[in-house]
């Protein structure tokens, strides 16, 4: 994982916490509407993958237990983790892509309403992504997937037959293999083969900007069913709409190159999801306020964005940051890429151990400029906001500023998701304050389930049925809290 290298150790926001009178009165326990709907709160989880579907992307009774956990805090929102639209295998990972996953979303969001006594609006976070593959061995990569070119033949001449092509590529040293493979071709070699949205010679690439309304539309109409609120349309991060919005993005088939391009397929997408919804169906999306890579999208753009998907007519926008694959590091041998190791990985979830910016609202200043580009154009859709946020004063302040009009917490939501009801109740004294050191966001790399490392120090007792992970090691849920 990227480190800044200035290694500046940061102080946790303070500012006290309300006593139970001043959180009443205050700007984030206040009511906001999202679309038809009301958030009691302006407080928020946002979506967070725990691995703890079934293989088959089924919910099972841990994800039961996990969403059912945040909801005794009584957010305002909670937004289900990403959640695949493809009725394709993808791991433990959950999965709306086909009817037989409405039952099991039912009895999700059944659950969030008994757990928050029906005070938190549950929205799932639908997903798109490509295909990415494990980073091979080289023998495997040169004997197997290398497709053979003439550029290939012409660097070792000596080779007799394609077989002895692969093993003199195999036996290259790398500089010299830097100048015989393709960029491509190197990059799944030392990374994995990934696919692109600007991969035009694959026929299903082509079509996404006509599959993807469809799919994203079908999703949404069965998150209806299971009786979600809403839906947020991933565009963040390192996933197939997200390339599409990115300034990399340079399809000439008029679903990239300007801004107008890149935003095509995403407003395609939007409206055909509104059409197949119900008018108090919410439908937003989360995009990103700063891709933070090379060439990349820039707040200017997510301005732009943000101004588009409001004249759309999206019920709610939410930022993130960065946490792409363009400046991922390599991954292990028989591991995939993870988007979050690079500097733009650094910027959607920073660890204390950071610049002098620090990494407590580092999304703050690129959601201030979009929320007053929105402002300006008389643009009232409201705007989400996360990245370090752990305290009700920094809470208060941009909402008070006016530089988003809701605040969600993540990784502080995870390390103890009583919090927002503790601060609600004046009890905030009682938070337990999450270190921002990612050993979650560690396991959420390997594939393992999500855990946070301070629920284990917990020496609290909540007697002999506190599941735990498959080796006993780790609490796969929050200690209760003890009032
Ligand atoms: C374990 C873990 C899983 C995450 N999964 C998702 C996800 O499914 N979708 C998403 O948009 N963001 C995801 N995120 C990013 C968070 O929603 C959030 O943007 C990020 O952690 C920064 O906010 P924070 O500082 O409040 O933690 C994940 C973060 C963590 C720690
Ligand atoms: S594991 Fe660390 S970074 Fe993650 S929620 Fe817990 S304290 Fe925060």
């Amino acid at each position: 994982m990227y480190k800044p290298p200035e290694r500046i150790k940061h102080v946790h926001p303070d500012g006290g916490w309300p006593t139970a009178g001043v959180a009443a009165t205050s700007r984030w326990f206040s009511p906001v509407e999202i679309g038809a709907l009301t958030l009691r709160t302006r407080t928020w989880v946002p979506a967070m993958v725990p691995w703890r579907a079934s293989d088959e992307g089924f919910v099972t009774p841990e994800v039961l237990s996990w969403y059912g956990r945040f909801a005794q805090g009584r957010p305002g929102a909670i937004v289900v983790e990403a959640t695949g639209i493809r009725d394709v295998p993808s791991g433990p990972l959950l999965r709306i892509g086909h009817d037989r996953f409405v039952p099991g979303l039912r009895s999700l969001v059944e659950t969030v309403r008994r757990e928050s006594d029906g005070h938190t609006r549950l929205f799932v976070q639908l997903i798109d992504f490509l295909t990415i593959r494990r980073r091979p061995e080289p023998a495997t990569y040169f004997r197997r997937h290398l497709v053979l070119g003439d550029h290939h033949r012409r660097a070792v001449p000596q080779a007799q037959g394609d077989a002895a092509v692969r093993e003199a590529l195999l036996a290259m040293p790398d500089d010299e293999l830097a100048s015989v493979l393709t960029a491509r071709e190197l990059e799944s070699l030392r990374m994995g083969f990934r696919e692109r949205v600007t991969d035009l010679h694959l026929p299903h690439i082509r079509a996404l900007p006509q599959q993807l309304p469809l799919d994203f539309a079908a999703a949404a109409v069965r998150a209806q069913a299971a009786g979600f609120d809403g839906v947020e349309l991933h565009y963040a991060h390192a996933y197939t709409m997200a390339s599409l919005l990115s300034r990399r993005n340079d399809r000439d088939d008029g679903h990239g190159g300007s801004r107008e391009g890149r935003l095509r397929a995403p407003l395609e997408v939007f409206a055909a999801v509104r059409t197949a919804t119900a008018p108090s169906f919410a439908v937003g999306c989360r995009f990103l306020a700063d891709e933070c890579i090379e060439g990349g999208s820039d707040v200017d753009d997510a301005t732009a964005y943000a101004l588009a998907f409001a004249r759309a007519g999206m019920d709610f926008l939410s930022l993130s940051r960065g946490g792409k694959f363009e400046d991922a590091q390599q991954p292990k041998p028989g591991a995939a890429a993870y988007p979050y190791t690079g500097r733009s990985g650094y910027e959607c979830m920073p660890t204390v151990l950071s610049d002098a910016q620090g990494p407590f609202g580092r999304n703050l200043a690129a959601a201030a400029t979009i929320k007053a580009a929105l402002v300006a154009a008389g643009e009232r859709v409201p705007l989400v906001v996360t990245g370090g946020i752990c305290s009700f004063a920094q809470a208060e302040s941009i909402l008070a500023a006016g530089h988003a009009d809701v605040v969600g917490a993540a990784r502080q939501s995870l390390a103890d998701p009583d919090w927002f009801l503790k601060v609600e109740l004046g009890r905030g004294d009682a938070v337990r304050r999450c270190k921002f050191t990612n050993y979650c966001e560690a396991l959420d790399q390997q594939h393992k389930p999500v855990t946070c490392q301070l629920w284990d120090r917990s020496s609290q007792d909540d007697g002999p049925d506190v599941p735990m992970t498959a080796d006993g090691h780790r609490r796969l849920i929050a200690p209760r809290w003890q009032r």
